[in-house]
């Protein structure tokens, strides 16, 4: 676990005070501390479990379907999802409760943060990242998440043949990961398939309006 010096201040997304239901609310203040933590330096992702299986880590959930239903497919891994918006984090935790899942944990914060200051390096099975934010104009390409130096932090928390599943429906945007992943020593494109990734609301979204997806997973090499 390295500095507590953040690695960049332009955030990657915006806290929108948009509408919470009540069972969202209802499940912050109820089942939060059960299934939930909010990021800080003290507490390392191992030790969020009582079991020490594989990680794996989802940035930026949403709504939280992909994660739920990995979590159900894999019971055999640990699966940790971090996230910024309250109702997507008040929904995946009424989905926890519901489906009895000890295998999956949220951290509420931002993810680059919660990667320093949180996880071992060489720790992560899988990393997965579904449609982040695309912010299409030019002058805000510089808030993307994924920009060199947050590719490097994802590679020294991977471990040696770990992977990271990238997901956009935004054709600038890939070709954006396409660039900054070609210059990321140690990781190497392995695949361009969908595989396991489970439709998610942004990317229904994205097909409503006619977008192409496009999927990509780099490997660790070494
Ligand atoms: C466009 S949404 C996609 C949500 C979901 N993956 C889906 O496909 O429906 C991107 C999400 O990433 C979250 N996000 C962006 N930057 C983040 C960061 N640095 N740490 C944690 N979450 C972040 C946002 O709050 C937002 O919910």
């Amino acid at each position: 676990m390295s500095a507590l010096t953040p690695l960049r201040q332009i955030k990657s997304y915006v806290i929108r005070q948009g509408r919470i239901s009540r069972a969202q609310q209802e499940a912050l203040t109820e089942l939060f501390a059960y299934y939930a933590s909010k990021q800080t330096a003290k507490t390392s992702f191992e030790q969020l479990f009582s079991t020490s299986q594989e990680l794996v880590v989802e940035i930026g959930f949403g709504m939280g379907a992909a994660l739920l239903q990995h979590a159900q497919q894999y019971p055999h891994l640990n699966f940790i999802g971090i996230e910024v918006h309250p109702p997507g984090i008040g929904t995946l935790l009424n989905l926890i409760h519901k489906h009895h899942l000890n295998n999956l944990h949220i951290i509420q914060g931002d993810a680059t943060l919660a990667l320093e200051q949180q996880c071992p390096d060489q720790s992560l099975a899988r990393v997965n990242i579904f449609f982040p934010d695309p912010w299409p104009k030019q002058r805000h390409h510089k808030r993307r998440l994924l920009q060199p130096e947050f590719v490097r932090l994802l590679t020294q928390k991977l471990k040696p043949q770990g992977y990271i599943h990238l997901a956009t429906d935004w054709a600038d945007y890939a070709h954006h990961i396409e660039r900054v992943f070609a210059q990321a020593p140690n990781l190497k494109k392995t695949s361009i398939e969908r595989g396991d990734r489970p439709q998610t609301k942004f990317e229904q979204k994205g097909l409503a309006q006619g977008h192409r997806v496009f999927d990509f997973i780099y490997t660790k090499t070494n």
